[in-house]
């Protein structure tokens, strides 16, 4: 963030908290050994690595061995996806069909070693169509994953009731919760869910270590090996500053029970309504249209829309990007590991946007350190960047 832009990118990545950078400074200050080593200095970091273990597994009301550090979601989500497929012969993974590249990219994986992949059709929302359960849910699926916050559209996808209704079945469940748990840590220990992964540097930790949560004996296989880290699950020498700083970072979450509120609460009480209320300024912009504005659950931080000029002609939503930056506003048109080039978006043509608009998507999302006087500054600044992009 540099200090005279108004970040509100937090969907692809979000500033560090100082008592992170400080905690993470003083691990690597004082608690830089390797943990494998037998030696006094291993031993410091060894007590550092278990102490932050213990500190996020409570935080997520999981037992520690059923935490997994890697180095990010699109990790856990690999290890996800082969570890539960290599325990049994090609079948049929289900998957939605507004997951992130990640998950299509792990999917891309298994197709290549015989699986079928089926994508979940979803509503104009971007909902999961639930009408569809028996029927995706019988054989020959043996593995579903969904993802549980939309990155693109903020849609929230009804993650516990998919997820019991598949372990009734027998079928390994796996969710990529990489934007829902930056809103909210859940209870582990009492949903259905097999597999959930997520990253540190979407809820101001740091870059680098993300976590898969898992079931004893879901993961026949692990993706890396050598040194038997991590229960023989992910080798490596464990990031043990980085996962310290995590556990910071979880830390400042609030509590989330998806049996009682499909949505998160969000990251502070305050973010839903300061994002309904730049969602209200918006609104006043005769171009611009709110993608799921009066749509429940949803990403409490997250506002996408659709924007046109004047004449109503449809905007690439990546030249508005750029001329908002010039202007002093950083945010996104779309997934940031999708920005690199000019396509339709997968998501918006899942939900059956009409293609001329597939394009014209702007994503802002919002974060702790952002305040209403900031916001408010957004929708002026917005009309300019229209005007140019015209
Ligand atoms: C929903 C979702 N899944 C996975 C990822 C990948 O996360 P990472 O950058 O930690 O690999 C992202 C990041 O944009 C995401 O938004």
């Amino acid at each position: 963030m540099t200090p005279s832009e108004l970040y509100l990118d937090a969907a692809a990545t979000t500033p560090p908290l100082p008592s992170v950078i400080e905690c993470i400074n003083a691990v690597q200050r004082e608690a830089w050994g390797n943990p494998s080593s037998l030696h006094g200095t291993g031993l410091v970091a060894a007590e550092q690595l278990a102490r932050s273990r213990q500190t996020i597994a409570a935080q997520l009301s999981a037992d520690e061995d059923e935490l997994i550090f890697t180095s990010g979601a699109t990790e856990s989500v690999h290890l996800a996806l082969q570890g539960v497929a290599a325990g049994c012969p090609p079948g049929r993974l289900v998957i939605s069909a507004v997951e992130h590249p990640a998950v299509e990219g792990a999917a891309g994986q298994l197709a290549q070693l015989g699986w079928t992949v089926a994508r979940w059709p979803v509503d104009g929302s971007g909902r999961i169509r639930l009408e569809l359960l028996d029927q995706l849910l019988a054989p020959p699926t043996q593995l579903v994953s969904l993802i549980w916050g939309q990155s693109e559209v903020g849609t929230v996808q009804p993650i516990p009731l998919v997820a019991s209704a598949c372990r009734e079945r027998g079928i390994p469940f796996h969710t990529d919760a990489t934007q829902l748990i930056p809103q909210g840590l859940m209870d582990w220990s009492t949903s259905c869910i097999d597999l959930l992964s997520f990253s540190s540097h979407k809820l101001q930790g740091p870059r680098g270590i993300g976590v898969l949560l898992h079931r004893q004996g879901v993961l026949a296989q692990p993706l890396l090996t050598g040194g038997g880290q991590e229960g023989g699950y992910r080798a490596g020498t464990e990031a043990v500053a980085l996962i310290a700083g995590l556990a910071v970072a979880l830390q400042q979450l609030p509590r989330f029970n998806p049996h009682q509120s499909m949505a998160p609460p969000g990251s502070t009480p305050q973010i839903r309504s300061m994002r309904d209320r730049l969602q209200s300024k918006l609104e006043a912009i005769p171009s611009l249209t709110v993608i799921n504005a009066t749509e429940e659950p949803r990403l409490p931080h997250h506002l996408a829309c659709l924007i046109a000029d004047r004449a109503g002609h449809p905007l690439a939503g990546r030249r508005l990007v750029q001329q908002l930056s010039r202007l002093g506003v950083a945010c996104s048109s779309g997934s940031a590991c999708r920005s690199g080039h000019a396509q339709d978006s997968a998501v918006l043509t899942a939900m059956n946007v009409a293609p001329s608009w597939r394009q014209s998507l702007l994503r802002f999302s919002l974060g702790p350190w952002l305040n209403d006087d900031d916001l408010d500054a957004v929708p002026p600044l917005l009309i300019r960047a229209i005007d140019a992009c015209t």
